[in-house]
């Protein structure tokens, strides 16, 4: 298991008090924070080695082009790929679901193909898709939800045809945390010849993740979910599939030949990434994957486990019907850890989430409220908004501890 109390030390925005009381970060599903090491590597390379990469013979450039690639090389073992090629950096996994949309989409879809999403995706997974099926003429299908939070498979079934060309589904919903049964879902979909795209936004950072195992051709990730810096994700990709798309975006880098009428395009990885990259931000990810690594995917997906499982149960003692604490407070999603990790979503009767959340962060409690960038799902649950904690490596059952007394003294003010 991890040791919690050292990884604490790493971060150092977590000895911040904040009104007065220390830190307790409950938000991690919308940004996690940032170790030392991820720091100190964005102060090395701007202080040591700053310079423009795939471009200049000099030494400084040399240095960084070796970091920015090492990051990618590290960035691909992390997740089995089979080489560094199938790794594109981008800016988030949002921009990861537009590259494949924009250009894989743009390329293969025509009128009358279906893409299958389910009810449950983030707004990142759905728009991208909304856009291109209106310039296509394709159709969205959507796999339901049911009350627990579950994807219902047979319905997913029986929307899988010939027409189907990709299947894309979040991996660990960034609202009720199920984990999706996404190896079956990608087999389901290859056995009809589609592809098959995971939003792994919120399961890259907190399970041991190999590509090949879940059967995807595409996967979304963002750095800042798993301690890097903002601004800086990948899409991992096929190589074969990333090779038949054309480039997302024009200019310097992903060319091989220019001409004033016409260009060839540079080889994988750099046919996606056009002009300067984000090379300080990317060699900060390289750093986070290294923290990660030496703790262990295994540690960290079962220190969740073990947190979810403690706050579950935690504010159950305030859940529906009647419980000694009095009733008002409703979990969304799974009641257990079986198919559940990281990311509770939870609302009090009679008090809306953004009072609870303000009157949590006078006592120092950092969580979200609101929809979460899913507002469909918020639609099929019949709610407005939800409060929501999220917890990582460094969260205690301490902190639950304070979540719940919080939340109590929510109650009091409200006289709930
Ligand atoms: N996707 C992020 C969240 O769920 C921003 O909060």
């Amino acid at each position: 298991m991890l040791n919690v109390s050292k990884i604490r030390e790493d971060f150092p925005i977590l000895k911040r008090l904040i009104n007065g009381k220390p830190l307790v970060y409950l938000d991690n599903a919308a940004t996690t924070q940032k170790p030392q090491a991820v720091i100190d590597a964005l102060v090395d390379y701007y202080s040591n080695h700053n310079a423009n990469i795939h471009r200049g013979i000099h030494t400084l450039a040399e240095e960084a082009t070796a970091m920015y690639e090492k990051a990618r090389e590290r960035v691909a073992k992390f997740i089995g790929a089979k080489g560094a090629q199938e790794i594109i950096f981008v800016r988030n996994a949002t921009e990861a679901i537009n590259l494949v949309a924009y250009s894989w989409g743009r390329a293969f879809l025509k009128k009358g193909d279906e893409i299958i999403l389910s009810e449950s995706e983030h707004h990142s997974n759905l728009i991208p898709w909304q856009l291109v099926a209106k310039e296509k003429g394709v159709n969205l299908r959507f796999i339901p939800i049911n009350a627990e939070g579950y994807l219902d498979l047979k319905e997913y079934k029986r929307l899988l045809s010939t027409k189907t060309k990709l299947v894309s589904i979040v991996h660990i919903s960034n609202v009720l945390g199920t984990i999706n049964p996404v190896a079956k879902i990608g087999k389901m979909a290859h056995e009809v010849g589609a592809l098959f795209l995971i939003d792994g936004a919120q399961s890259v950072p907190r399970m041991p993740i190999k590509v090949e195992d879940l059967e995807c051709d595409f996967l979304a990730v963002s750095a800042h979910k798993m301690l890097g810096p903002t601004g800086i994700g990948f899409l991992y990709g096929k190589k074969h599939l990333l090779e038949e798309m054309p480039p997302f975006m024009g200019g310097g880098d992903m060319i091989r030949e220019v001409y004033l009428d016409h260009s060839l395009w540079n080889g994988l990885p750099y046919k996606f990434e056009a002009g300067t990259p984000n090379i300080a931000d990317t060699i900060g990810l390289g750093a986070a994957v290294d923290y990660l690594e030496k703790l262990g995917m295994e540690n960290i997906f079962k220190h969740e486990k073990m947190l979810t499982e403690y706050a579950l149960s935690r504010l159950s003692e305030l859940s529906y019907p009647s419980t000694p604490l009095g009733a008002g407070l409703r979990i969304y999603g799974p009641k257990t850890t079986e198919n559940k990790t990281g990311v509770i979503s939870f609302s009090i009767k009679g008090i809306h989430p953004h009072d609870v959340a303000q009157i949590l962060d006078k006592e120092g409690i950092a969580i979200r409220s609101g929809f979460h960038c899913a507002m469909p799902l918020h639609q099929k649950l019949k709610i407005p908004a939800t409060c929501r904690a999220s917890f990582y490596i460094y969260n205690t059952k301490d902190e639950i501890d304070k979540l719940m007394e919080g939340i109590l003294k929510a109650k009091k003010i409200f006289k709930i």
